[in-house]
């Protein structure tokens, strides 16, 4: 069965004139890592929230269409039950501490202690989650004495020790610094291996490349593109939707440099290389 299902979604946020969403389907499989590409307003954070039933259970709005969960109708399903299913993390942590916790792994325990688990169950979980995201030297520290960058993935650990079958990701590096978004990346991609959905809006633009199995390019509310990385990033229309592809696509662009084999500009930097490399060669 398909993990997502989405059918004509509309949305309209309550004082608004415009359409946020307007009619986008699409369908999703268990495990797949999909990356959300698009300008600024094209509306990526409302299509998130309607995936966990955010919008319109929390947001209200004008609602048209279907978001399907394992078969279930999000907007028919209370957000306590949802919220099991899709985990979401948010661009700025500071919205998602509790800030009633002293210490980081009290914070992660905090979405568990409803959940029914045993002790060992939870301890076992919790300590997953902080190996996961590399934070388990911080375990005894406050939350806000962290950087950006490691509350961050704190907040990603606490949504994990939940197990959520999906986790939606909106702008989760962009407080990070490189070697942060590295392995926030890596963790995520590490999560989906493990048959984990994941949904990431990003704007670092290689690393969703290198890490998607597709990639969804929205504009104005509109789903322009459902792709694999290569596909998306080789059409010529690219710019106009507001995102740039890869710099090394880019450059193969420019020096019309496509993979024989897919007909395609590449996608990742390996790829890239191995295609300049050859061309250059059979040039000499
Ligand atoms: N709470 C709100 N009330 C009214 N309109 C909203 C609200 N949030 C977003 N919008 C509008 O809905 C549209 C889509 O916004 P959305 O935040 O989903 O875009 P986005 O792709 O996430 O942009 P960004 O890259 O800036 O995060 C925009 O036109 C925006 O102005
Ligand atoms: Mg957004």
């Amino acid at each position: 069965m398909k993990k997502i299902v989405v059918e004509n979604l509309k949305y309209k946020y309550p004082l608004s004139k415009d359409l946020a969403l307007k009619g986008v389907s699409f369908e999703i499989e268990e495990g797949e890592f999909i990356g959300i590409v698009g300008r600024n307003g094209a509306g990526k954070s409302t299509l998130c929230q309607a995936l966990t039933g955010l919008v319109p259970n929390f947001f209200f709005g004008g609602y048209g269409g279907k978001v399907l969960i394992d078969g279930l109708e999000v907007r028919k399903t209370p957000i306590s039950d949802l919220s099991l299913k899709v985990g979401i993390v948010f661009q700025n942590p500071f919205t998602q501490v509790t800030g009633s916790k002293l210490t980081v792994y009290e914070e992660i325990a905090f979405g568990l202690e409803n959940m029914g688990l045993s002790r060992e169950e939870m301890k076992e979980r919790i300590d997953y989650s902080l190996k996961l995201l590399s934070i388990e030297k911080f375990k005894d520290r406050n939350p806000f004495a962290l950087s950006g960058g490691q509350m961050q993935r704190m907040a990603i650990a606490s949504i994990i020790a939940m197990k959520p079958d999906i986790i939606v990701l909106d702008e989760p590096t962009s407080q990070l610094d490189p070697e942060g978004s590295e392995e926030v990346f890596k963790s995520v991609h590490k999560l989906s291996k493990e048959g984990m959905t994941v949904i990431m809006v990003e704007h670092k633009i290689e690393k969703i490349a290198k890490y998607s199995d597709r990639i969804m390019l929205l504009s104005e509310g509109k789903l322009i593109d459902f792709d694999t990385p290569e596909k998306v990033f080789s059409r010529e229309d690219l710019r106009s939707y507001g995102v740039k592809e890869p710099s090394y696509t880019e450059m193969c662009k420019e020096l019309s440099i496509i993979n024989p084999k897919t007909g395609l500009y590449p996608a990742t930097l390996e790829e890239a290389y191995d295609l300049v490399v050859n061309s250059n060669e059979q040039k000499n």
